[in-house]
């Protein structure tokens, strides 16, 4: 099979200020090779090139990257020898499929500590639950088991905890899904088309980045800043943009933590139904708060009028208050647009398993003490995290989180790619700040999930401290927070 090619240019994009400025203070030119050969690595990790895929040709992106076409095979010869490429007859440098994960107490491939993913461990009471699922349920093997709008209780129980929360909801509203990703997935894909205009804000979620980007329309951003947004600016780009669908994190964003603020999100509401936009909040970490439990009001109840209601679709997830490998998420819409997308889901898949979503009701019905124990546990590793920043490197500023589980942190200087790296050969995996916006931009800054253990949360500071002095800063880049269409 022929493997999909990445061009030269593309590559050269995606790796961004990958190199260290100047050859000489631990960056020597005959190592140029490694640090190409890292950075590709990095970038195959968190997904931003895809398993099968081609890479340039060593003449035509020695040329794009201005370096020589023996650093390029040298560093193709590095990825092939650490099992990241294969050589592939006439394809060449290929690729490779990620290995299995790795089973439950085993380390990550080559890393101690792994801060690039933001995912807490199961919930504890989640086995117990498990087992209560045949006694519960006797009747769940009595359907067909293809479900591709929920189970009844599932959807119920779904809908109650919205009105809960102020938003008065009823079961047809609610689509059960794979998780929150599908969710976003199949909603980018129902109402987007090659050419529409989509709006994110910038930093975000990269998956839902390229979710939207997957449907062929035109991505344009939505500064979100380290200490808060811009609400003028907010406001222009989204009337300046008119999207056909804006994707927000109103509450506890990815990557910062932070939630809008309550004035914006009505005039924000205004605005985008004004332009015709449909809106996805998304609220996978919207109930993860610190400092205790509350519950948070969601997006769609800062609608005034019905017709704003319904453009907005709201998007939630099990996956990081239960378990991220239950797979349950939800999508909360107009009942129309619930059956569009029921119809639009079959192409890609047949439904969510009764089984977990018989345990997903389940949680649910215990919800408040799930999120009261997250809550302890996020507030905790949280305070180790911020603690530790604060005695090893005082000079970072992170981000001031309410919720979720994640710090944008302000690094000071453009070497995130860099000190990542860095970082990898000391066995602590960290997903630089350039996966959290188009490429090139936010290499000054770094995402520290604290869903880790405690102890390694303390140890991955202690590496990042030891090498920020080593790591080489990137040349300054001119900052691309701003609208692109
Ligand atoms: C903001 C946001 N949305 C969606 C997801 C995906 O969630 P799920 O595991 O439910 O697909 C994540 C996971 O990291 C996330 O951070």
């Amino acid at each position: 099979m022929i493997a999909q090619r990445l061009s030269a240019h593309r590559l050269s994009q995606l790796l961004g200020e990958w190199r260290s400025p100047s050859p000489g203070a631990g960056s020597a030119a005959g190592h140029r090779y490694e640090e190409l050969s890292e950075s590709v690595g990095l970038l195959v990790r968190d997904g931003a090139i895809s398993p099968g895929t081609a890479l340039p040709a060593e003449r035509p992106l020695a040329e794009t990257l201005g370096v020589s076409r023996t650093t390029v095979a040298a560093a193709y010869r590095l990825l092939r020898e650490s099992g990241t490429a294969v050589s592939r007859q006439g394809s060449g440098t290929v690729v490779r499929s990620p290995r299995p994960l790795p089973l439950a107490g085993e380390a990550a491939e080559g890393a101690r500590i792994d801060l690039s993913t933001a995912c807490p461990a199961g919930w504890e009471g989640l086995p117990a639950l498990g087992e209560r699922v045949l006694g519960e349920f006797p009747g769940i093997f009595a359907h067909p088991g293809y479900d591709t709008l929920g189970l009844p209780e599932l959807r119920r129980a779904i809908a109650d905890r919205f009105a809960r929360r102020g938003l008065p909801t009823a079961p047809e509203q609610i689509m059960v899904t794979l998780g929150a990703q599908h969710a976003i997935f199949l909603l980018a894909r129902t109402l987007l088309g090659r050419g529409d205009r989509a709006l994110i804000e910038s930093p975000s979620y990269p998956h839902a980045r390229e979710a939207l980007a997957a449907t062929g329309a035109l991505v344009a951003e939505l500064p979100v800043g380290h200490g808060g947004v811009d609400e003028r600016a907010v406001l222009d780009i989204a009337a300046r943009v008119a999207p056909r669908l804006a994707y927000l994190i109103p509450d506890h964003h990815n990557p910062t933590g932070l939630s809008m603020p309550r004035e914006l999100r009505g005039r924000l509401i205004h605005a985008l139904s004004a332009a015709g936009s449909h809106v996805i909040a998304d609220e996978t970490t919207a109930e993860l708060v610190l400092g205790g439990p509350r519950l948070v009001e969601p997006f769609a109840a800062a609608a005034e009028l019905p017709h704003q209601a319904d453009a907005i679709i709201t998007v939630g997830s099990l996956g990081k208050t239960v378990w991220g490998g239950l797979r349950i998420g939800w999508i909360r819409a107009a009942p129309e647009l619930i059956a569009r997308l029921e119809s639009a889901r079959r192409v890609s898949d047949l439904g969510t398993g009764a089984w977990e979503q018989a345990t997903a009701a389940l949680a649910l019905e215990q919800y408040d003490e799930i999120l009261a124990d997250r809550s302890r546990e996020l507030t905790a590793k949280h305070r180790v995290l911020t603690a530790g920043l604060g005695a090893r490197l005082p000079g970072w500023a992170a981000s001031a989180a309410q919720g979720g589980v994640c710090l944008w942190v302000d690094i000071g200087e453009q070497r995130s790619s860099a000190l990542s790296r860095a970082a990898a050969r000391h066995g602590v995996r960290l997903t630089p700040g350039p996966r959290f916006g188009s490429p090139g931009v936010f290499e000054r800054f770094l995402r520290l999930p604290f869903t880790a253990p405690e102890d390694e949360l303390v140890a991955a500071v202690e590496v990042l401290a030891e090498v920020r002095g080593t790591a080489p800063a990137a040349a300054p880049i001119l900052h691309g927070a701003d609208a692109v269409i």
